[in-house]
């Protein structure tokens, strides 16, 4: 037929799409640590309680998996889980992201090549471009996927019939999604920190497979600076453990922890100097405000996306900054940090490291 003809010579046409059998490695923290099945993912107990349940009844019914949105702040494990959700379901894996698509023929070309239950992970799927996200729709709803050929009053649609496959997309900014796309998730899960418990038990298991010994209240230690966050956990980690080989030390303990994070200027809250700037311009510069996130960005030279997604949450969470309907604005809490980290900066470490 003339139109399966177009089709395949449509596809064929579009350049080769960015989409890979593994996400990029961006992670310091790198691969050899990353937990593979979901009885070794740490924490997040009860997305992992569900998706036991979810991935077993798709298993037995011989279906893939409802499409799944993971979001939350960055470095909280959304990749990671992807990754194991395609492993338990015993499929491929095929990551690609937002931004990388383009255009509609690039999401064309990637649907068409899947392998029936497959999982497709659409990293920082807030980025998608409308068109692409359009063609999406029915693709997850029906497996199906239209494509206009041609153009003006000649235009003609034709249908592809897609292999039943799982879209999993990770966001940080679940507020930027539109409410169709939304919708058409089956599982929706959101990742929250993790508490200290839990990040020195990742960084217990990531030492063991590094082969470096981290006495547990070492372990511990660094949990407590790691804001929640088992990618911060993670890099504080090899800082750490190369501070050790410098040091000529065999083990990493509290002390050596200490001295550590002292050189890295990173202290006891695991705040770190963009932090403490961004603190200052609030205090100083805006007279402990409100201001607007960007006239805030702009004053510490940092994006707008960074200082709302990376910086701010952990100091709302500290408890020394809030947002306010006019802007974020100090608190008491924030202005004693301020004034211990003075002090410290004077000759007084104790008070914060
Ligand atoms: N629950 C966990 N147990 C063990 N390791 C974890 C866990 N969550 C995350 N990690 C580790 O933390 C690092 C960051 O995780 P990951 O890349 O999956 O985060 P992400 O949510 O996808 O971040 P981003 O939003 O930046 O893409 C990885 O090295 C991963 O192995
Ligand atoms: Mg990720």
């Amino acid at each position: 037929m003339a139109a399966g003809t177009d089709k395949h010579v449509r596809l064929k046409q579009v350049s080769a799409p960015a989409v890979t059998s593994a996400p990029p490695d961006t992670d310091a923290a790198g691969a050899t640590v990353r937990p593979r099945r979901l009885d070794d993912f740490v924490g997040q107990e009860q997305i992992r309680r569900n998706l036991a349940i979810f991935v077993k009844a798709a298993i037995s019914r011989n279906e893939p998996l409802d499409h799944c949105l993971l979001y939350g702040p960055p470095g909280l494990g959304k990749t990671t889980l992807s990754q194991i959700i395609a492993t338990e379901l015993g499929v491929r894996f095929k990551y690609t992201s937002g931004a990388a698509l383009t255009r509609a023929g690039d999401l064309a070309s990637i649907l068409a090549s899947l392998r029936e239950r497959d999982v497709l992970f659409v990293d920082e799927i807030h980025r998608l471009p409308a068109a692409v996200e359009e063609s999406l729709y029915s693709a997850m709803e029906d497996f199906r996927l239209p494509i206009i050929l041609g153009k003006g009053p000649s235009a003609k649609t034709l249908t592809i019939r897609l292999k039943p496959f799982t879209l999993i997309g990770a966001t940080t900014r679940f507020g930027m999604l539109s409410a169709p796309l939304r919708d058409r998730f089956g599982i929706v899960m959101r990742l929250d920190p993790y508490n200290e418990e839990e990040l020195a038990l990742i960084i217990a298991h990531a030492s063991e497979r590094l082969g470096t010994v981290v006495e547990p209240p070492a372990a511990w230690r660094i949990a407590a600076r790691s804001r929640g966050i088992p990618r911060i956990a993670l890099r504080n980690l090899k800082r750490i453990r190369d501070y050790m080989a410098y040091a000529g030390a065999e083990v990493i303990d509290v002390k050596l922890v200490d001295e550590a994070f002292s050189r890295l200027a990173i202290d006891r809250y695991g705040l770190l100097d963009i932090d403490r700037r961004l603190l200052r311009a609030i205090d100083e510069k805006f007279r402990g405000g409100p201001v607007g996130l960007d006239s805030l960005a702009s004053a510490i030279n940092e994006d707008p996306e960074t200082v709302s997604v990376v910086i701010e949450p952990y100091l709302v969470q500290l408890n020394f900054i809030a947002r306010t309907a006019q802007g974020r604005v100090m608190t008491d809490l924030g202005r004693k940090y301020l004034g211990d980290s003075d002090r410290a900066a004077g000759g007084h470490e104790e008070l914060l490291f």
